[in-house]
Parts: C-alpha cells; sequence; structure tokens
C-alpha cells in the first residue's frame, strides 16, 4: 500500500519537488545553532521544504501545514521536528539523571508523556533519544545521555523509543523519534564540543556503538548524523557509517537528517565546497539536510552533472515520504493539530506529579555522615530531616526558576518552574521557616556566568560585592538549625558548546561553602549539576551531599520530598566521578594494561598511575547512597561450567540492613579473563532494581549465557571466546562481590 502510494506520488514530482522533500529549515523561535532559515513560507508553497523545525505552538503549526498542504503543488504534509528532550512543558530529569533512575518504566513513561504533550503541540518528530556515550565529562553534552555504559545506554534508548513512538506511530499521541548522534559524538578530543575523534573499530563496536544499534533494532524513524569526523571523514559524507554499518549491517530503514548544518560544516572540516559536500552527504546516506541547504541549493546540479544519481535522490526522497506516510500524515496531515489537546494534554497534573516522582528517582546521595544535632543524643545521618525550626537555603542556585529544568528545555515555561525556595516554602507551610540567601553570583567572572546563562535564562547577577553577599548569607545562616546550600552548575553551564576544563564548583560558590561549615550549622550540599563535578574538597568536608542533577519542572518539590524523606533517593550514577580533570577519560569498564596497579595500592614505580593522584574515581558508576543500607551474600552459581549452548545462574541475596524502606539497583559485572584480545576489567551485564522494606532479604537471580560474553574480536566478529569468566555482583562497579565460571 504504502509503496503504490509512494511510487504514484514521486511520478508526479519534479527534480525540484523531489529535492525540497529533503530540506529542513529551522523556524528560528528557539535558538539550536547559529545559522538562520528565510523565506520559509515561499519554498513551502513551492514545494522546496520537507519539514519544519523548532516551531512552537499548536496553532501556528496548523497554518504552516495548511500553507504546505493547501498552496504548494502537491500538497505533502510537512514533518514538525524539535528537540523533546527530556520532557516538553512537563520537564524531567535531564536525560543523564534520569538514567541515573536506572528505572526503565520510568524512562520510558517519561518519554510517553513527552510524545503526549509535544504531539498536541503539533510536534510529530523528536530529535531524541541522544545515545552518544562519553567517558568525558569536560564535555558538555554529557548532561544530555545515559553516561558512560553501552549496555545501560541500548536499554535507555529502547525505553525512549518505545515512550516516543509507541507501538507504531498510530496514535495522534506517538511521535518519530531521531536517535543522535550518529556516531561517537561523545568521543571528541579533549571533551571539546565538535571536535575531533578517532578511535579504533574494536572500541567503536565494542564501547560506542551499542545504543545507536538498540535504537534501530526498537524501530526508531529517523537517525541524525554527528558533526564529528570518523576515521577522518565527518559522519555527515561518511558512506561506511550511514550506509555500510547503519543500513548494511543493522538493516535501518528510515531516514537519516544531518545536525544542523552538518553539511555545510564540511567546508571548514575541509573537504569540499557547497555542492561537493552536499553530493558527498546525499552519495554517503544522508537523506535530510538540516538547515545548510546545500541539498536545495546544489542538488540539482549535481543530478545534471552525474555528480548524484536520479536513483540516489530517489531513495531519499522515498525514505521521507515513507516516514510521514508511517506518522499517517498523508491520511491526515493535521494529525497533531487538534487546538482542543494542548489545554487538556500539556503540564497536566497526572505529568507533574510522573515529573515529581521521576525526579526524586534520579537523585543521588553522594554522602550522607552521621552529625549530632541535639547535643547529647547520639549521632544520625544528616539526611533525612524533619521539616521544622529555621531552614535556610543558601546558594546562587537556591532561588532561580531558570535554572531548574536544566539544559535542552526548549519547549518548557521557564519561569513557571518553582525555585527550590519556593517550592519549600510550600511544602513546610506551617511547620518550618524557610530563610533564603543567595550567597554569591553563580561564577565571579561575569562573562563567564553570562555565557554560561544563554537560551532565555536570566542572567540574574547580583551587584552587590561577593563580601556584602556572603555576609548576608552569613547572618541568614547563623538564625537557622540547618543549612541547605544549593550549588553547583547554571543550567546552561553543561549542554551544547558548553565544555568545561575546570570541573569544581566555581570558586565563588566554594568559597561560600567553607564560609557556611564554619558557621558549625550541619550542611547539607544540593547539588545541581549536568555533568560529574570534582567534589574531592566537598567529600572531606561537607556532612552530605544530595546531586539531584537538573530535575526538571518539578524539581524544587522533589528535592523537598527527598530531604525530608518522603522518599529514599536510590539513585546511583551513570558516570564516574573524577577526583580531578587529570584523571579524564575516567571509566569502570578500563583495559587492565600490561603494568596494572595492585588492588589497594595507589603508587607503584613502573606501574600504570599517577604521582600525584591515585587511578580511583571520586565515586565510582553504579555508586549511591541510600537512606537505608544493604548487605550482600556470597555469589552462588548454579554450575561452574558451561557450553556454548548452556546457561547459568548467578544468584546472590541482598538484605535491607538499614531502618528505611529502599529501591536497590543490584549490578552485575563480568570479566573476560582471557580473550584474544584485550578485555575490559568488568562490564555491566546486568542489573535489577529492587525494592526491601527493613531486614526484608531478597535472592536476586541473573541468567548468563553465552551471547552475554560476546564482543568484537580484532576481525570484528561477534564472538564469546571459551576460557574463564568472572562475575561480579554489588551495589555498585566497585564494592562486589565475585565468583568464576568457564566457557566451554
Ligand atoms: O537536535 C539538535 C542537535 O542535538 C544539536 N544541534 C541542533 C539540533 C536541532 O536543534
Amino acid at each position: 500500500d504504502m509503496d503504490r502510494f509512494i511510487d504514484a506520488l514521486m511520478k508526479k514530482m519534479t527534480v525540484e519537488e523531489k529535492i525540497g522533500q529533503l530540506n529542513l529549515p529551522v523556524a528560528g523561535e528557539i535558538t539550536t545553532g547559529q545559522a538562520k532559515s528565510s523565506d520559509i513560507a515561499a519554498k513551502i508553497k513551492r514545494g522546496e521544504v520537507g519539514g519544519l523545525f523548532n516551531l512552537k505552538g499548536v496553532e501556528k503549526i496548523r497554518d504552516v501545514q495548511k500553507q504546505a498542504v493547501e498552496q504548494s503543488r502537491l500538497g505533502i504534509p510537512l514533518l514538525f521536528g524539535m528537540d523533546v528532550i527530556h520532557g516538553y512543558e512537563t520537564m524531567f530529569p535531564i536525560p543523564l539523571g534520569l538514567s541515573c533512575t536506572w528505572d526503565m518504566t520510568a524512562i520510558e513513561e517519561s518519554a510517553r508523556i513527552a510524545a503526549i504533550e509535544a504531539s498536541a503541540d503539533g510536534i510529530s518528530w523528536t530529535f531524541s533519544p541522544m545515545v552518544d556515550i562519553s567517558r568525558d565529562p569536560r564535555w558538555g553534552r554529557v548532561s544530555e545521555g545515559s553516561g558512560e555504559d553501552p549496555f545501560l545506554g541500548a536499554m535507555i534508548a529502547e525505553a525512549m523509543i518505545l515512550g516516543y513512538q509507541g507501538k507504531n506511530m498510530q496514535r495522534n499521541d506517538e511521535i518519530m523519534a531521531c536517535v543522535k548522534h550518529f556516531a561517537l559524538y561523545g568521543a571528541g578530543e579533549g571533551g571539546r564540543d565538535y571536535n575531533t575523534v578517532d578511535m579504533s573499530r574494536q572500541r567503536m563496536f565494542n564501547e560506542y556503538m551499542l545504543p545507536y544499534e538498540a535504537a534501530v533494532e526498537a524501530g526508531v524513524g529517523s537517525v541524525m548524523a554527528s558533526f564529528n569526523e570518523v576515521d577522518g571523514v565527518p559522519a555527515t559524507a561518511n558512506k561506511w557509517l550511514m550506509t555500510d554499518v547503519l543500513r548494511g549491517q543493522w538493516g535501518f530503514n528510515g531516514f537519516v537528517v544531518t545536525d544542523y548544518t552538518g553539511i555545510s560544516e564540511m567546508i571548514d572540516h575541509g573537504i569540499g565546497d557547497l555542492q561537493t559536500v552536499s553530493a558527498r552527504a546525499i552519495n554517503a546516506g544522508v537523506d535530510m539536510d538540516m538547515v545548510s541547504e546545500g541539498f536545495v541549493g546544489t542538488l540539482k546540479k549535481s543530478v545534471q552533472e552525474g555528480k548524484v544519481s536520479m536513483a540516489t535522490l530517489n531513495t531519499a526522497c522515498r525514505r521521507i515520504l515513507e516516514a510521514k506516510y508511517k506518522l499517517g500524515l498523508f491520511d491526515n496531515p493535521y494529525k497533531y493539530c487538534d487546538p482542543k489537546r494542548p489545554a487538556r494534554d500539556i503540564f497536566t497534573k497526572a505529568h507533574r506529579d510522573a515529573a515529581r516522582r521521576i525526579a526524586a528517582e534520579s537523585f543521588v546521595l553522594l554522602k550522607n555522615d552521621d552529625v549530632t544535632l541535639i547535643p547529647g543524643t547520639p549521632a544520625e545521618p544528616l539526611l533525612p530531616f524533619n521539616p521544622k525550626g529555621n531552614i535556610a537555603v543558601i546558594g546562587p542556585l537556591a532561588d532561580s526558576r531558570t535554572n531548574m529544568p536544566g539544559t535542552w528545555s526548549v519547549a518548557a515555561v521557564l519561569d513557571r518552574c518553582p525555585s527550590l525556595v519556593e517550592g519549600l516554602k510550600e511544602m513546610t507551610t506551617g511547620k518550618a521557616n524557610i530563610l533564603y540567601a543567595k550567597g554569591s553570583n553563580l561564577i565571579s567572572d561575569a562573562s563567564y556566568e553570562e555565557r554560561a546563562t544563554m537560551f532565555g535564562r536570566s542572567l540574574n547577577r547580583d551587584n552587590r560585592t561577593d563580601q556584602q553577599l556572603l555576609d548576608e548569607a552569613l547572618t541568614v545562616a547563623n538564625q537557622s538549625d540547618i543549612i541547605i546550600a544549593a550549588l553547583g552548575e547554571s543550567s546552561e553551564m553543561s549542554g551544547e558548546s558548553s565544555s568545561r576544563t575546570d570541573l569544581n564548583i566555581p570558586d565563588v560558590q566554594q568559597n561560600l561553602l567553607k564560609e557556611l561549615l564554619k558557621t558549625g550549622k550541619p550542611v547539607v550540599l544540593v547539588l545541581f549539576t549536568g555533568r560529574p563535578l570534582t567534589l574531592t574538597w566537598e567529600q572531606e568536608h561537607v556532612p552530605a551531599i544530595l546531586n539531584v542533577w537538573f530535575g526538571g519542572s518539578e524539581a524544587a518539590y522533589a528535592i523537598g520530598d527527598a530531604l525530608f524523606g518522603y522518599v529514599n533517593p536510590g539513585g546511583k550514577l551513570t558516570m564516574s566521578f573524577p577526583k580531578n580533570v587529570g584523571q579524564i577519560p575516567l571509566y569502570y569498564a578500563h583495559k587492565n594494561t600490561g603494568r596494572p596497579l595492585a588492588q589497594g595500592k595507589w603508587f607503584e614505580k613502573f606501574r600504570s598511575n599517577y604521582l600525584d593522584v591515585d587511578n580511583e574515581p571520586l565515586y565510582p558508576f553504579g555508586y549511591g547512597l541510600s537512606y537505608t543500607t544493604f548487605s550482600y551474600g556470597d555469589i552462588d552459581l548454579s554450575r561452574s561450567t558451561i557450553d556454548m549452548t548452556g546457561e547459568l545462574t548467578a544468584a546472590v541475596m541482598v538484605t535491607n540492613t538499614g531502618t528505611w524502606p529502599g529501591s536497590e539497583v543490584v549490578q552485575l559485572y563480568i570479566r573476560d579473563l582471557v580473550g584474544s584480545t584485550t578485555r575490559p576489567v568488568k562490564e555491566l551485564k546486568g542489573f535489577q532494581k529492587i525494592f526491601l522494606e527493613p531486614g526484608q532479604s531478597e535472592i536476586v537471580r541473573f541468567k548468563i549465557a553465552p551471547e552475554m560474553l560476546r564482543y568484537y574480536n580484532y576481525d570484528l566478529q561477534l564472538v564469546a571466546e571459551p576460557g574463564e569468566f568472572e562475575v561480579m555482583i554489588g551495589t555498585n562497579s566497585r564494592d562486589v562481590k565475585s565468583a568464576r565460571f568457564t566457557l566451554k
């Protein structure tokens, strides 16, 4: 049916109209790149536009769709895209935070709600999920991914695509997903955005490709090319990547869109003029040109000159039309344009409740020391505490609405997200006094703060001197019973084009923290961040640290829920937190090297280590505390040998040994002890999130089968190699029990 419909339509199309389908201009209301598009309405009428992105509002989208349907010769409907990354108006935690829930149901639910809201407002296509593995927290876009692990990343990719696309994109609240950025965008040298990537094929396939492949397997409708080069050729012109791997190896049958001006940027990459790079892109397997207008500008000429075949153009055009067909836009171009839906479906109580619950689940308790709050009583963990007395909430992030939802919140109504102070006041009315002081600016350097406050966020810089701000904060602190220090990064200190080389909490804020600690009052650091920071000093000196990432539109309430113990935080890190920037890249699944450091040592001459810091992260992958504690029994393997068709079970008893009900992410790691190529010291191969009442135990079982032991060998064959394996199960990637088995 689809084929016949599209055959008939394409017979009517001119070369120009076919090229038009490949053109994706930017509407310009929302800024996600430097270049702008012009004369869009005229181009739509001429059939020179296949889709439009960054336009918000169902009425506006309906009007533009009407132009395409009623005023262009063939009336082909447009796709309307947007970066719906972690929610639409109801905002969920930034994806890095979301990944720390390790809760696939919650992650899928967040994407489902995002799709319901976006589709209610006219959007048919989201540029999500972003699945770029990254092991470099200097890169600002780690905030937008799921961290350092490909296994977990692949599961999250699947969950999100299911959430966005639903069963088959037939319902009017199911939209098309776009997995990005293909490929290896997270591996830019030095953590600098858009920078050069160079790595072995072994590393690509074993450590970076899995989430993209999982997205294809989950039926993702589109793929976005990355800005970086791969093997010396920009991804956007890399035929091996876009055709051999993506379509040949993985069987992808949707369409590929560039990232923004990815085509014209290849002029700066230095591989040719606009006509050359446009031809290279389409010949490589790229179908849609976002913003560059290299396709509309030059493809006709390239076809005439025989540089691009008509068959190639037809294929690309067909893929765009197929996507529109699959979305049901030919049946009803206004499928997503019901003006009654926004009021009914966007920012609803139910969606906001889900966002609050999921935000609390994303928080990672990094530290929670025992302190004595009332003299003469025994020391107790500082968190949670009862909302009573005077609670001082201090810091540049304490009362900033626009910094709550986090980067990539392009559809959010920023000023509608309560600040932490506002949320806590609402939650403690009649119980406690919330006192507030700003305490410091975000960053001492005003121009740095400005760079880190883009995209419609108010700068909110204080004209008072550092000393005046501090004095006020200390006055407030001294009146309080407990201090919540709301510190860290601003929203736009992470995200696109927000790489950093210093990952400390900015100097003025750290100074504020030191002064607050000197008051002798109990201090809880509520850390806002879009990436792993270097918290070595804080870990040593601050009694309690709750990492809340950027929790979305309901973050303030969710933070209150965690601080007051209405929920028990159970998030676990999905990226290692380094001790200092010099340790980067630092990741748990590293190779052993020929001169590994002995366990427990931190320096030995002629071993792989540093003179000035040990090799361990401050907080390892998978780490996160709880208000309760868990103990792990020894691993019980159902057998010690399996063959290539066999399987075994690894079981471990987990007990809640504390006094709070709580969740625990039980993590399974495996090490291939001898391979034909070198193998990581451990790799995540499974996990289960369980919930236990105080005193309750559960036996957690993992099936281990040979497919889980496969990896890409030197010849890039996916193989499980006979030999000995180590099974590790634990509460994080460092603290594990272990056992061994043999694969025959
Ligand atoms: O989807 C984004 C991408 O992640 C980065 N560049 C701009 C695109 C569209 O806004």
